[in-house]
């Protein structure tokens, strides 16, 4: 379909809305339908030649982890998708940082980094030049192997296959992908092919000159429903204009239950220490068992809590009362987190973990635009020819929208009600190892055999509900 009205009208900078939607866990009860396994998870590169219009060539050839990372590729996982993995947990954790410094101590965060990366990997099949070389470089795409960043594409396929091939198992975690493009405009086959196959995102026309605020609302609504209800408006009043063209959508919802569940007869109120000294009163849960626990230096702990499955799990990372969080952040690597995660061992340990709700929503632009990502954001210099077919150079990414909910509880009630384990409250074993989430604590939720880092966040006041 193509409007030449609207088209020379248009003749003014378009922009692209990308947006990256995330969602996050309750302890709710485990359905188990999922999407039959697609092609794309037993295919071969060569069965999808997945060529996008530019590829980039680092200029300096970077010693990639060739030589070093047969350390530890687990058991029947692809090398390259292991090399994925990896950069978009590196990614992680440095996007969390200036998410960090750009919120107040007191401030929950939580987002899904891995559906950030998912949401820029689509956008970076249409890029070119600078704009490429920048999304390559600031997702931490450029870190691994030419071959995968030739085919970061089908990795990333991969990468879901294996994600959400897991959870079908136990837990739920499902994404789910769209492209929204305005009807007036002609988008490139090949890209729409790609994002397809890769990304499961076709293409459903708007009408976002005509009518901005319908399309906004079934983007909305799109949204909500594929994450059962919980996301709401993730595009706000004015993120559609005139000039908007096309916007991608990226969500991530997951429901697990615990491995180990928390009694609700345990749980008492109990006061939790915020970072400016204040105090409040929130539900905290209480068990006592064995899980997968370190106190590693200076006297933070490091608990993993394992959902139903076992293949991903709640890791919890508690500084000692005398030191902040934000120190903590501060000191935060990939490698940091990988270390302590394989110093990890069975303890029989006494766990209080707040029962808690935290929302968190922000746009992606300006912390990214720190971190390096410039041109896609520039109508002067974003360089996108891959997404439509005329190959006009006029469209950039107006904005990005990010939205994250995460809910612990003791499990859910009919599952409690099933299950009654008999621990009579609360252990006065005083030798027993403690962990008390009563203060800020970083929370990760990860698949464990590929160490992707799925949620991530900070609870700094549960006290919200
Ligand atoms: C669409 O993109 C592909 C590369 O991905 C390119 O080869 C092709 O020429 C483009 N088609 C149009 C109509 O611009
Ligand atoms: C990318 O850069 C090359 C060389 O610098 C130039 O010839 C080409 O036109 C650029 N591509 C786009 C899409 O701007
Ligand atoms: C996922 O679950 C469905 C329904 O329980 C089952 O039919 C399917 O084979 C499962 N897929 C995998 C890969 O385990
Ligand atoms: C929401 O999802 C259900 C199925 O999951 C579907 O039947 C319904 O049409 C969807 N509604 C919208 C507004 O997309």
């Amino acid at each position: 379909m193509y409007s030449s009205g609207a088209g020379t009208r248009a003749a003014a900078k378009r922009k692209v809305c990308l947006l990256s939607l995330l969602l996050v866990g309750l302890w709710g009860r485990v359905a188990c339908h999922e999407s039959p396994v697609e092609d794309i998870c037993t295919a071969k590169p060569r069965d999808f030649p997945l060529n996008p219009m530019c590829i980039y060539r680092s200029p300096e050839k970077k010693a990639t982890e060739d030589e070093g990372s047969e350390l530890k590729i687990p058991e029947a996982t692809n090398r390259r998708v292991w090399e994925l993995s990896k950069a978009n947990s590196r990614f992680a954790t440095i996007f969390y940082k200036h998410l960090a410094d750009a919120k107040k101590d007191n401030d929950n965060i939580f987002l899904s980094p891995l559906s950030i990366s998912t949401a820029f990997a689509m956008t970076k099949l249409g890029a070119c030049n600078d704009t490429l070389k920048q999304l390559m470089e600031v997702f931490k795409f450029d870190t691994i192997s030419e071959k995968t960043s030739d085919q970061v594409h089908f990795f990333f396929a991969k990468l879901n296959c294996r994600l959400y091939r897991k959870a079908n198992k136990s837990s739920k975690l499902v994404s789910a992908n769209r492209l929204f493009g305005d009807k007036s405009l002609t988008f490139n086959e090949t890209y729409q092919d790609i994002s397809e196959v890769v990304y499961g995102a076709r293409l459903q026309p708007l009408d976002f000159k005509g009518n901005a605020k319908l399309s906004r609302a079934i983007i909305n609504d799109w949204i909500s429903n594929k994450t059962e209800g919980h996301i709401r408006d993730v595009l706000p009043e004015d993120a559609i204009d005139e000039l908007t063209v096309l916007v991608l959508v990226n969500t991530i919802y997951f429901k697990g239950l615990w491995k180990s569940k928390f009694s609700p007869e345990n749980t008492r109120d109990d006061t939790f220490n915020k970072a400016n000294k204040e105090s409040c009163l929130v539900p905290m849960m209480y068990q006592e068992s064995k899980f997968r626990y370190r106190q590693v230096e200076e006297g933070t702990q490091v608990l993993e809590l394992p959902f139903k499955g076992d293949d991903i799990t709640m890791v919890l990372i508690l500084p000692k009362p005398e030191k902040s969080l934000a120190k903590v952040e501060q000191e935060l690597t990939p490698e940091v987190l990988q270390e302590w995660l394989d110093k990890l061992e069975e303890t029989m340990l006494v766990v209080y973990l707040p029962r808690f709700r935290i929302e968190d929503s922000f746009s992606l632009k300006e912390k990214l635009e720190d971190m390096g990502l410039v041109d896609l954001f520039s109508p002067a210099k974003s360089k996108l020819p891959g997404i439509v077919a005329d190959s006009r150079d006029d469209l950039y990414v107006s904005d990005a929208f990010h939205k994250a909910f995460l809910e612990v509880n003791e499990e859910g009630s009919e599952a409690a009600a099933s299950t009654v384990i008999g621990i009579a409250g609360r252990s006065l074993n005083l030798n027993r190892v403690t962990f008390r989430a009563n203060r800020p604590f970083l929370v990760l939720i990860r698949e464990v055999a590929l160490n992707t880092i799925i949620f991530m966040g900070r609870v700094a006041n549960p006290c919200t509900t």
